[in-house]
């Protein structure tokens, strides 16, 4: 079935509205104000203070008319209920694992897989741990390895999949760490990393150097739809593939996968682990029995578990997926064209500022994407995310070591802002662009040891944030 019509270009946005939801104006001076009271950390603003919400495209969407009467369908049931079945039928189809357990959210599958397959002094490796996956594995006790190809840590460089694992330190930390490494991950797309691409050929690599070394692959799945997508566009024999065929394929190489549905489930809510061991699955439904309910639920209500068996397959089709890709790339073609340096090529659900290019004359000490988060905040009402040191910066023994980059991340909800909130945005970015050498630095005035991004409070190093 044809899914564009030949003679038009227009990518469009390939829905309709039915519900809508307003958003609230502020001054500049409401801002400031509100920036003060939080702390100036943006986790404690109130939404209703923002304008354009990109801090996440974590249970951020819309969900479609087809998920909300799907909901009106769930089964309320405490055990065995039907909706249950629909939910793991879709895993099951797209991932092709044996045990499917549901979760509330993808960081509690993680710990729930470390804590029935990890123990202190082991080593994980990743291409790179989300905040929520490290967390996790230091919790066990173990330590989370990451191990991107050098490219992925070039923010300009214009490598196809940059979110690849290196295959060859993989191999060599499997050779120097025998009976160290439970389990290995690759984290699809690679979100810590700039939402890269993870390629076929890497997880085929990756799989046979584990399988070698008896260990198993996991993959941390929330973004899995976009990655089978870049794998459409960009990788040689995949072309005529179906998004579908390319997801069941990345899975079969795993064995495994952790996922938060908030992201390609296209829900509020949920997430899954999912593995082929029997054992493993076995302990891993024990442990969810313990916090997140029975195996038929795992912490979801009935309604939620139909929205993401309607989703998962919502967040495939190519539609959908031309239209998500493309709206990401036409802000980071604008951007670059204004010369605000961005993490190269475009990744699937955010656009990743290099605040380190940007603003070079605010040392890292004083948090420059941190700083830039802000500022877009109070000049534009925009709120995005830091991935950089406050986030990465704090190690498990207490001292500091800069982050890799120091990234600001605009992460589009799906399918909820349109083309005009992304032009609205692309002008506060050019506003702010032009008085960039006013930007000055932040300090962390109080900090909790573990996430403290999410809490901490800071204040301005220099007395204001633009001077
Ligand atoms: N893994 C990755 C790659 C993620 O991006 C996230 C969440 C998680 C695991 C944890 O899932 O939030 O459902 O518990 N990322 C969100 C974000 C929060 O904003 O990128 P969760």
């Amino acid at each position: 079935m044809p899914t564009r019509d030949p003679h038009f270009t227009t990518i469009i946005e390939p829905f309709r509205i039915k519900a809508v939801e307003p958003i609230r104006f502020t001054t500049r001076d409401e801002r400031q104000t509100a920036l003060a009271a939080a702390g100036y950390n943006l986790f404690k603003l109130r939404a209703d203070d923002v304008l354009i919400d990109l801090l996440t495209d974590s249970g951020t969407g819309a969900m479609s008319s087809e998920q909300w009467a799907g909901m009106m369908r769930g089964d309320e049931s405490y055990a065995g209920g039907r909706s249950f079945y629909r939910f793991e039928a879709a895993v099951r189809e797209i991932t092709g694992f044996a045990h499917i357990l549901p979760t509330h959210q993808g960081r509690a599958a993680e710990r729930i897989l470390a804590g029935v397959a990890l123990k202190p002094g082991d080593i994980v490796p990743n291409n790179t741990h989300f905040d929520t996956t490290r967390a996790n594995v230091e919790n066990a006790g173990a330590t989370a390895l990451d191990l991107p190809i050098p490219e992925g840590l070039e923010p300009a460089n214009l490598h196809p999949f940059k979110g690849n694992l290196d295959t060859e330190r993989l191999r060599q930390v499997l050779a120097d760490n025998p009976g160290k490494v439970p389990l290995v991950m690759v984290t699809v797309t690679n979100n810590s990393g700039g939402g890269q691409p993870v390629s076929m050929a890497n997880l085929r690599e990756a799989s046979r150097i584990c399988h070698e070394h008896g260990v198993p692959l996991f993959l941390d799945c929330c973004r899995f739809a976009e990655n089978a997508y870049f794998i459409k566009l960009r990788e040689e024999g995949y072309q005529d593939k179906t998004p579908l065929a390319i997801a069941q394929e990345m899975f079969s190489h795993a064995d495994g996968a952790t996922m938060s549905a908030k992201k390609d489930g296209m829900a509020n809510i949920g997430g899954f682990l999912a593995l082929n061991d029997d054992t493993l699955a076995e302990s891993a439904r024990n442990l969810l029995i313990l916090s997140e309910g029975f195996p038929t639920y795992g912490g979801l209500a009935g309604y939620d578990l139909e929205a993401l068996a309607i989703g998962f397959h919502e967040a495939l089709q190519e539609p959908y997926l031309r239209y998500r890709l493309r709206s990401i790339a036409y802000l980071g073609e604008k951007l670059t064209a204004m010369g605000v340096p961005i993490v190269q090529p475009p990744g699937g659900h955010a656009i990743y500022i290099d605040a380190r290019a940007m603003l070079p004359h605010v040392p890292q000490s004083e948090f420059p994407a941190w700083a830039l988060s802000l500022v877009l905040y109070l000049e534009g009402g925009v709120r995005s995310v830091e991935i950089g040191s406050v986030m990465f910066g704090r190690q498990p023994d207490g001292s500091e070591k800069p982050a890799p980059m120091e990234l600001v991340r605009l992460a589009f909800p799906r399918r909820t802002y349109t083309q005009s909130h992304v032009d609205y945005l692309i002008e506060v970015l050019a506003y702010v662009n032009e008085r960039k050498d006013r930007i000055r630095g932040v300090r962390l005035a109080q900090a909790p040891a573990v996430l403290r991004h999410f809490s901490a409070t800071l204040e301005p190093a220099h007395g204001a944030l633009v001077v």
